[in-house]
């Protein structure tokens, strides 16, 4: 499609979405219905969601890196306000996003003020099946709005005081200079700790044959915020690095790729990182770089990590969140963001499962090691 003078002026104007500022805590979705409402679209709430369950169960992908690298690819062009941007939700129906870039919103925030959103670029959000059938709960079925579609769009913001225009950053960062001390000051104590040294012996006990290439980091958090919590983000950035150790030592071959991906990163996280070998990459390229080869390491995210990894591949390892039935998908359970589910139990049959003394440590939340059994 050719631009016309309206759409280069906007994506002039728009250029500021690749800044580094001020990106606030407040997403906005995306306004989307079906390209054609389908025949059998579901009437009810009900018949909705026995539909979800029974696509689930039939075993069809509901994330799968072909449809994450065609909705990226549309997000990349950087679509103007109104324009449409297409997916395709669970039951194969098109599904068409308008663009909102450039639109403004006025909120009220908690204490009374009244805040000014910028809305950015379109990125890519998942819905596993519990939030799609949580949505249908919250909601009910709306006319020609799809209630499959586990791949959606988001649009981030820029946050302003309505009164004076004055730009707000919701997440102050603090100097890069103390951010990689406290991360080498704590790479160095956790690489002394009791788990990172189980965790290599587990490696080195029961991963010694399987062929590995990449280690990816999944929302471990950024290092950078202001807040004096942030030790669970380091410790678990440490992690990567004993990994790469232990594979670098085993393969005896240079450092490996590791990569981390994680919304919240900034370009002090990106620097400090990358100083260790640990390359922040943007949503969704981890999805598109996992495979049967990779580490995948993930504690505690807002996006369903252990069901879009059993849908895309087999990796190596996973450490995750000990996975049991908390699947979360009942009326009225707290809705998580990371939920078990029947296909993640499936996907771990093949794995053994090893505590590396994580598992009750505050600052890994249950987190324990899966290894693919070398036959499978
Ligand atoms: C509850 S925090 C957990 C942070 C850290 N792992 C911890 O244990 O404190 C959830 C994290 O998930 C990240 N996240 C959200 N969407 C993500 C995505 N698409 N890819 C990677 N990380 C994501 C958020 O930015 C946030 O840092």
């Amino acid at each position: 499609m050719k631009d016309s003078p309206n759409m280069a002026e906007d994506q002039q104007k728009y250029r500021h979405n690749q800044s580094n500022l001020n990106i606030s805590n407040q997403f906005f979705g995306a306004r989307y219905r079906w390209s054609t409402v389908p025949q059998d679209a579901p009437q009810s709430t009900e018949e909705a969601q026995a539909l979800i369950d029974q696509l689930y169960l039939s075993g069809g992908p509901f994330f799968s890196k072909e449809m994450i690298r065609l909705a990226f690819e549309q997000c990349q062009r950087k679509p103007v306000r109104g324009e449409m941007l297409y997916i395709n939700d669970v039951t194969g129906a098109v599904v068409e996003f308008e663009c909102q870039t450039g639109e403004v919103k006025i909120q009220i925030d908690h204490d009374g003020e009244k805040s000014t959103y910028l809305l950015l670029d379109p990125v890519l959000s998942y819905e596993c099946r519990a939030h799609l059938k949580h949505h249908l709960w919250w909601t009910g079925i709306r006319e020609d709005r799809s209630p499959f579609c586990s791949l959606t769009l988001l649009h981030p913001s820029f946050k302003f005081k309505t009164d004076t225009r004055e730009p707000i950053d919701p997440t102050p960062r603090r100097p890069p200079e103390a951010v990689a001390q406290e991360f080498l000051d704590r790479s160095r104590k956790w690489q002394k700790s009791e788990v990172a040294q189980q965790l290599v012996h587990i490696l080195c006990a029961h991963a010694a044959g399987h062929e590995i290439s990449k280690i990816i980091g999944l929302a471990l958090g950024a290092i950078s915020y202001d807040t004096d919590d942030r030790s669970r983000s380091f410790v678990q950035h440490a992690l990567l690095l004993t990994l790469q150790d232990w594979l670098m030592g085993r393969d005896k071959k240079d450092k490996p790729v590791c990569y981390a991906q994680d919304p919240a990163y900034r370009s002090v996280d990106r620097q400090i990182l990358k100083e260790h070998g640990i390359e922040a990459i943007d949503d969704p390229r981890a999805w598109l770089e996992i495979d049967n080869e990779s580490i995948v390491f993930s504690v505690a995210p807002n996006v369903p990590v252990k069901e879009i990894v059993a849908d895309i591949a087999r990796p190596a390892i996973v450490i995750w969140e000990r996975v049991g039935y908390n699947d979360a998908d009942r009326e009225g359970k707290m809705s998580c963001t990371d939920p078990d589910s029947p296909r993640v139990r499936a996907m771990l049959a093949q794995y053994e499962v090893f505590d590396f003394g994580a598992e009750d440590d505050p600052d890994f939340c249950k987190t324990v090691i899966y290894i693919r059994r070398c036959s499978s």
